[in-house]
């Protein structure tokens, strides 16, 4: 970590603490901004312009999009005579907003030689000191409305600092060279116990409660019932996915899902992403390049659709996501953060009763409840202070680019 950044600059004070930080505001500011840049600080202009595939999205388009982010829903509508830094970089980095206008196809965003890298960093620099502005010298009355808009965008910036890590690595996967992001990159040592902990049949809350940030896919708190599930302490780990191939696994159509396996077939699938047989058994691509497979790590780069199929083969579930929920809050599960987003069998759906934020900001989660499903936990690549045991992230069951893993559970009902 940057020593010119304390530790305590992130998270940000709830908005709703008075009076208003204003410097711990711009601290966390400087703090998510700067993480950004360090993780884009390893790539060069060439690594940073390349789109390996149509989930994935340049480096420079994620440095772009977030700080267009800042643009768009902060400073247009909340700096007086603000100054556009470019009209025309709404078009190339508006994401999915169709209430913000027209954008540059998804699958296009490598087409974007122009701007260079350069005036991209010109950009985040016209963009960082408008923001700094507004920060010191909104009025207190303004800075109610600012405060509940940047803090979504530093959490914004934060989730594109992981899918610019896994979009990279994903890129670098392609190259016959195994190019290295970072040579002292190590996965973290699993703690994972063996055993399981057990929930009991009941009632009980989850969804955010308490006053720090939350997106609004995890509200409102609501009640859910709970009935009799043990759920592992520890993550699936390769030895054990060594195991399930050794037993057939890719090959056993009884075990996977209908759209499993046809994605399955139709991919090629025969390990996890990034995995390739070497002269001395499997290796995977990662960060510090292509590494042998430590069977002590918990597997990744799985998709949904292995994870169901490797529950299936050990006559075990995956947790849905409340009993991820409560089992994490009694503190039964080791790993839960900082190794691999952990897939449950929870399909991306609305809680009881609700609403996406108002305006186009209402397009940021509400609009993707169909047909994904929620991981819990949080991984590698995910910035420090962003995950917490309420979250949801969600992809498509097919995805297994991100570091996604699992964990078994057993229902008893
Ligand atoms: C929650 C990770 C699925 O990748 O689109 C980024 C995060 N939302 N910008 C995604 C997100 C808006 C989102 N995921
Ligand atoms: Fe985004």
């Amino acid at each position: 970590r940057d020593p010119a950044f304390p530790a305590q600059a992130f998270p940000p004070p709830p908005v709703s603490a008075r009076p208003v930080d204003r410097d711990a505001w711009i601290a966390a500011f400087r703090f998510v901004r700067a993480e950004t840049e360090r993780r884009a600080a390893p790539l060069s202009p060439e690594d940073q312009q390349v789109q390996s595939m149509a989930d994935a999205s340049p480096t420079k388009w994620h440095r772009a999009h977030t700080t267009w982010f800042f643009e768009q829903f902060l400073l247009r509508e909340h700096l007086p005579g603000y100054q556009i830094h470019d009209e025309r970089l709404h078009y190339l980095f508006n994401s999915y907003y169709v209430a913000a206008g027209p954008r540059q196809p998804r699958i296009m965003r490598g087409l974007i030689t122009r701007p260079t890298t350069e005036e991209i960093a010109a950009y985040r620099a016209h963009i960082d000191r408008a923001v700094e502005t507004l920060l010191a010298q909104a009025a207190p009355g303004a800075l109610e409305k600012v405060l509940p808009i940047l803090e979504i965008g530093l959490f914004h910036e934060q989730q594109h600092q992981e899918l610019l890590i896994t979009d990279i690595l994903h890129a670098f996967a392609q190259n016959p060279l195994h190019p290295v992001y970072d040579p002292a990159w190590r996965f973290p040592q699993a703690t994972s116990s063996p055993g399981a902990i057990e929930l009991a049949h009941g009632i009980h809350q989850v969804g955010h409660a308490g006053d720090g940030f939350s997106f609004d896919n995890e509200h409102p708190r609501h009640d859910t019932l709970i009935l009799p599930t043990s759920i592992d302490r520890g993550l699936v780990t390769n030895a054990e996915w060594l195991r399930f191939m050794a037993d057939g696994s890719y090959t056993r159509s009884e075990l996977w899902l209908s759209d499993g396996w046809l994605a399955a077939q139709a991919e090629g699938w025969e390990a996890p992403g990034y995995w390739q047989p070497g002269e001395q058994g499997w290796t995977c691509m990662t960060l510090a390049g292509r590494r042998p497979i430590d069977p002590a790590q918990p597997v990744t780069h799985v998709s949904y659709y292995e994870a169901d199929a490797y529950a299936r083969w050990a006559g075990r579930d995956l947790p849905t996501e409340f009993e991820w929920e409560v089992a994490a809050a009694e503190g039964g599960l080791d790993d839960a953060f900082g190794l691999v987003w952990q897939w449950t069998r929870s399909a991306y759906t609305a809680y009881p009763g609700y609403r996406p934020l108002p305006g186009a900001l209402g397009e940021y989660n509400g609009k993707f409840m169909l047909n994904q499903i929620v991981l819990r936990g949080s991984s590698v690549a995910t910035p420090e202070g962003h995950a917490r045991r309420p979250y949801r992230n969600f992809f498509y069951p097919h995805q297994r680019w991100q570091f996604t893993g699992l964990r078994l559970a057993q229902s008893r009902a």
